[in-house]
């Protein structure tokens, strides 16, 4: 039995009229490490079970006296959790299925070897192991993808409250808009998870990242033989893998437009074709799409497909940025504190004043995933106890060291307008965006003094609009 390494010793009860048996079988589990109690009556076998817990429970169904079947009722209900293991003379084959039926997890008809015996109590505590390790597993997992969108700040609760809306409508399109890393994939699960389709798939792909012809067939399937490097059966696509779920376009600003036409066409008439098919197969899913640009702009510029805009723009869900929401800094760095430490096996138990009044000043160009990050880091950093302001990354010129800064180091250009002029207003609209118009901040960057940039923000006339964080090519 101690190689079963269950938590605790195992406790078992042997309820039986032979004292033999019941001596028998102590003998042979105690020698096993098994703590083993024993009733000699029905009577005394309920009160045991009513007053303590057991791992599993023999018992002689042939009681004087006692109606065995009841008997295993009233022991299921004075213990549920514990297995019952019906011992029984032989030939009694009707009262064993029934007994089966009524939750006995095994028969074992007497006279036994102890190596019945054994392999009996064996299997019953390997099979509850591996179900407390699933559940174990379960609850992991659950915690791992938990839509939980956190905050309480008036910006925040302004989205919980239109995700419910679109949830209750759960066919109808959503353009989810706002800045990288402010939760809109977060958005799109929760979107998910609280509407009728919550049973069926949820299904991300990130338009940015595959070629027009890759993610085409990727969408909608293909056929046998469609292009070369298809694969001889054919494939389902994605349309077809979320059905009675969710697909959910990430970065819908990306689309080729060929391809954007192609997408009108499903919401158009619900339907699709898989790539060299001609058949219109019924698209059950609902569209979320999002996006970090300014759709509307693109369409100006005839980037992206006005018919397809409208579409897509049926209901709309804005994330705030997180300097939007600053009150619910300390609320997320708590939770992914906790969240980061659990899976790191951390004792990590808050922050020092310091280090939350650190977290709280800054701007969070990045928005809610640059927080995150700025945890992970300070998780890894500090071996257990209080996160201090030394365990986080240093944040210079409001913008948090590391790859986010990369990926907004580029500069993208109008394709329109190729002036030094329009390059630099929407460098300048660009770094006042990114620093919340912190004017000192953003002149730092930019390498010019207060007064300068004050004439710049006028010479272009940049007033006091939000910007999109990036500029189309
Ligand atoms: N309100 C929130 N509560 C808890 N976690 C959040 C919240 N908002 C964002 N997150 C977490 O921050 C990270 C970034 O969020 P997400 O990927 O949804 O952002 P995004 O807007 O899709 O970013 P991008 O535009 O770069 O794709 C994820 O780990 C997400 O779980
Ligand atoms: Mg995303």
């Amino acid at each position: 039995m101690k190689n079963l390494s269950f938590p605790g010793l195992p406790r078992v009860l042997v309820v039986d009229d032979e004292e033999g048996v019941r001596e028998g079988l102590r003998t042979m589990l105690q020698r096993e490490g098994v703590h083993v109690e024993t009733a000699g009556s029905a009577e005394d076998g309920v009160r045991r079970v009513e007053d303590r817990s057991y791992d599993v429970v023999f018992l002689d169904i042939n009681l004087p006296g006692a109606d065995g079947l009841s008997m295993l009722g009233k022991l299921r209900r004075g213990s549920p959790a514990a297995d019952v293991v019906i011992l029984t003379g032989y030939g009694t084959v009707a009262n064993t299925v029934e007994a089966m039926r009524k939750g006995a997890s095994d028969v074992i008809e007497k006279p036994f070897s102890s190596d019945r015996i054994l392999a009996v109590v064996r299997r019953v505590l390997e099979t509850r192991q591996l179900k407390n390790e699933l559940t174990w597993l379960q609850d992991r997992v659950r915690e791992l993808t938990a839509t939980e969108l956190v905050g309480l700040s008036p910006a925040i609760r302004e989205v919980q409250t239109r995700i419910d809306q679109v949830a209750h409508a759960p066919d109808t399109t959503v353009l989810i808009t706002g800045q990288s890393g402010t939760g809109k994939e977060l958005v799109a699960r929760c979107i998910h998870e609280r509407s009728a389709r919550r049973h069926g798939p949820f299904v991300a792909i990130n338009c940015a990242a595959l070629t027009e012809s890759l993610l085409e067939a990727e969408l909608f399937g293909y056929e046998p033989g469609a292009f070369t490097g298809a694969q001889k059966e054919g494939k389902d696509g994605l349309f077809a893998v979320a059905a009675g779920g969710t697909l959910f376009l990430d970065e819908i600003g990306e689309m080729e437009p060929s391809l954007q036409a192609k997408l009108l066409r499903v919401l158009q008439e619900r339907s699709f074709r898989r790539v060299g098919g001609v058949q219109d197969i019924p698209a059950d899913v609902r569209i979320v799409a999002s996006t970090n640009r300014d759709l509307r702009q693109m369409v100006q510029i005839g980037r992206f497909r006005e018919d397809l805009f409208y579409r897509l723009n049926v209901m709309t869900v804005h994330v705030p940025p997180l300097a939007e929401r600053a009150a619910d800094v300390p609320l997320l760095s708590h939770f992914f504190l906790d969240q980061i430490g659990r899976q790191m096996g951390k004792a990590l138990s808050g922050f020092t004043e310091e280090a939350m009044e650190t977290l709280c000043e800054y701007s969070w160009p990045g928005n809610v995933r640059e927080l995150r990050n700025a945890i992970e880091h300070a998780c890894i950093i500090c071996p257990s106890g209080m996160i201090d302001e030394i365990h986080l990354p240093k944040f210079t010129g409001g913008i948090l060291d590391g790859s986010d800064q990369i990926e907004r180091a580029a500069v993208v250009l109008d394709a329109q307008d190729r002036s030094i002029r329009a390059l630099e207003s929407q460098l300048v609209a660009r770094v006042l965006d990114e620093t919340q118009w912190n004017i000192s901040k953003a002149a730092a960057i930019l390498g010019i003094n207060r007064t300068t940039l004050y004439n710049k923000i006028r010479l272009y006339d940049l007033g006091k609009r939000p910007m999109r964080a990036k500029v189309i090519v």
